[in-house]
């Protein structure tokens, strides 16, 4: 199963190495994870909720009975797309192994549909114990990722399985258990998703159908991936999606703004939006009367990524689009090329947008031509999976792949 998203919960239980914990957080923040941590009341004698506040970044609840108008058992059960609980405590394995749900972790667990991994701490004769092992197989049987306690010293004088795991190995499980695709891990993603209007009166706009779902299916795969994503979003209705830094803008020139200052310490830009290629020569302030529409002067808005293709560095990859009403052929796969080229992209892909086909829709088909001469040809196929074609052939060029 590959995980959708990077919202993460962390839950620790109540055993004397809930400090590790502590580094174990860190590190999945270094693979990609928001994380939240729900601590049990337990765990609180050990590591206080202001250390999980700054390290996460985020408020710690831990009491059920707090914010209940917002059922945060269910809320937070359904926007998490994976759960840690480190250290778990035999109580605790006990506990989630017979279905009970008395803390707000416990009610967490029980409502959540999304993979568990569970990293059991605890002195060897409780790890041993025979009860302790039941319960660790019937949450193996159920699909949750135990993982096995190191062996070592333990507090005081003991010796013995139960320690807490070295974290880069809970960190190696639980990726290959998740299938965590972390390839853009340290890179920063710029999208533009939408279509821009450019204003010709207080009521009226120059815009187009563009709806931004593949500017925001590309946000997603690049988030998914561990990148740093930035999306740069004009007039799309579509929800900000988690973990991604949007930027809201309605012109061109807005969207020019917004590029510049985010573009220079980006590795890859996505020009997935539909600039509207002209604007008013001027902005009326009243509304403009039917009798002088015909009157509206225009002039050409800058071309985006023409200017960015022209500044930019080796190290970065510029990936556009050209949505055609022709049908596809060899003139108009040359004239991409050669629009790919003017503007200094390294990839672009060329949409059939003829008869309405495309805008607003989850699906799309084209080709998606490359500046070495090399094309593949897409298939009618999700916008998330032309989304990851995208990363992939854009990492290819970074030299990454
Ligand atoms: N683009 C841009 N700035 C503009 C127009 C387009 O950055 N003013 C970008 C789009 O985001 C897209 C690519 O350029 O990635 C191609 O867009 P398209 O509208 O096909 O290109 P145009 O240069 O406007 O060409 P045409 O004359 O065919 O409309």
């Amino acid at each position: 199963m590959t995980l959708l998203g990077r919202e993460l919960i962390l839950g620790v239980g109540g055993g004397i190495s809930a400090y590790k914990s502590a580094d174990l957080l860190r590190r999945l923040q270094d693979v990609g994870f928001a994380v939240t941590v729900i601590p049990t009341r337990a765990s609180l004698n050990f590591v206080g909720p202001a250390t999980w506040e700054a390290l996460s970044g985020r408020p710690v609840n831990q009491n059920l009975w707090e914010n209940v108008h917002e059922v945060p058992h269910i809320k937070s059960a359904r926007q998490a797309n994976l759960i840690v609980i480190a250290p778990a405590t035999a109580d605790l394995i006990a506990k989630i192994s017979g279905g009970i749900a008395d803390d707000l972790l416990t009610n967490v667990v029980s409502a959540a549909s999304c993979p568990i991994v569970l990293v059991p701490a605890m002195h060897p004769e409780m790890w041993l114990s025979a009860a302790n092992q039941e319960n660790i197989a019937k949450l193996r049987s159920r699909g949750i990722l135990v993982i096995e306690p190191d062996e070592g010293r333990m507090t005081g004088d003991d010796f013995g399985v139960g320690r807490y795991p070295e974290v880069s190995r809970i960190i190696s499980e639980v990726s290959s258990f998740a299938e965590i695709k972390s390839d853009l891990l340290g890179k920063k993603v710029l999208i533009t998703a939408g279509g821009t209007r450019e204003a010709i009166d207080p009521v009226r706009f120059i815009g187009n159908h563009s709806s931004g779902k593949q500017g925001y299916a590309i946000a997603i795969a690049a988030r998914n991936r561990g990148a740093q994503v930035v999306l740069i979003s004009a007039n799309s209705s579509l929800q900000d999606p988690p973990g991604v830094e949007v930027i809201k803008v309605s012109s061109a020139s807005q969207m020019q703004e917004s590029l510049a200052k985010e573009f220079t310490d980006s590795q890859i830009l996505v020009m997935a939006a539909a600039v509207a290629d002209a604007r008013p020569l001027s902005l009326s302030q009243e509304k403009i009367k039917k009798g002088n529409l015909e009157n509206i002067e225009l002039q050409l808005n800058p071309d985006l990524l023409k200017e960015l293709g022209a500044i930019r560095g080796k190290n970065q990859v510029l990936v556009a689009f050209a949505a055609e009403t022709e049908s596809i052929g060899d003139a108009t796969i040359q004239a991409a090329r050669t629009k790919m080229l003017n503007k200094g992209a390294d990839l672009i892909f060329l949409n059939d947008v003829s008869n309405g086909a495309i805008f607003g829709e989850d699906k799309t088909s084209g080709i998606l031509i490359d500046n070495n001469g090399k094309s593949i040809e897409c298939k009618l196929q999700g916008k998330d999976t032309l989304a990851d074609l995208l990363l992939d052939s854009a990492l290819d060029k970074l030299g990454i792949s």
